[in-house]
C-alpha cells in the first residue's frame, strides 16, 4: 500500500473535521466526523446520525464507509475520525471497516488539541472474523 503523503493526511483531517459539523447527535451531544480516502484520491465523508430509537444510531465511520461503497469504492487507503478526545472506532465500526481490509490506517484526531494518533485496523481488531471464513 502506498504510504500517505502529508497533503493527503491534511485533506483527510480537514474533511473529517468538516464532516463533524454535520453530525446529528441531539441525544449524546457527542459529535463525530469521518473521512475516507479511496484509491483514486477521492474523499468520502461521514458523520454520526443518531435516532430517538437509540440503537438505530449510525456512527460516522460507517456512514463514510457506506458512502464510499455506494460510489463504487471498496479499496481504501486511510480513514480519519474527528472528535473531542480523538476516540478510536467502536467495536462495531472496527468490524465494519475490516470488511474492506485490515491494513487500512486509521487516524484519530482530537478536535480540541489537534493531536492525531494513527492506528492500524489489524491491531485494533486482531483475529478479525472475515468473509474468507464463511
Ligand atoms: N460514535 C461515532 O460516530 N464513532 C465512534 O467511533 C464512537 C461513537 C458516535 C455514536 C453516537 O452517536 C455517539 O458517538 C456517542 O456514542
Amino acid at each position: 500500500m502506498r504510504s500517505l503523503k502529508s497533503h493527503e493526511i491534511e485533506s483527510l483531517v480537514r474533511e473529517a473535521m468538516e464532516a463533524r459539523d454535520q453530525a446529528y447527535a441531539p441525544h449524546s451531544h457527542f459529535y463525530v466526523g469521518a473521512a475516507l480516502l479511496v484509491e483514486d484520491g477521492t474523499l468520502y465523508r461521514g458523520c454520526n446520525v443518531e435516532n430517538a430509537s437509540y440503537g438505530l444510531t449510525l456512527c460516522a465511520e460507517r456512514t463514510a464507509a457506506a458512502a464510499a461503497v455506494a460510489a463504487g469504492h471498496r479499496s481504501w487507503r486511510a480513514v480519519a475520525i474527528a472528535s473531542v478526545g480523538g476516540v478510536t472506532p467502536c467495536g462495531a465500526c472496527r468490524q465494519f471497516l475490516a470488511e474492506f481490509g485490515t491494513d487500512v490506517p486509521i487516524l484519530c484526531v482530537d478536535t480540541v488539541s489537534g493531536k492525531r494518533t494513527q492506528f492500524h485496523l489489524g491491531k485494533l481488531l486482531p483475529d478479525v472474523f472475515a468473509f474468507e471464513e464463511l
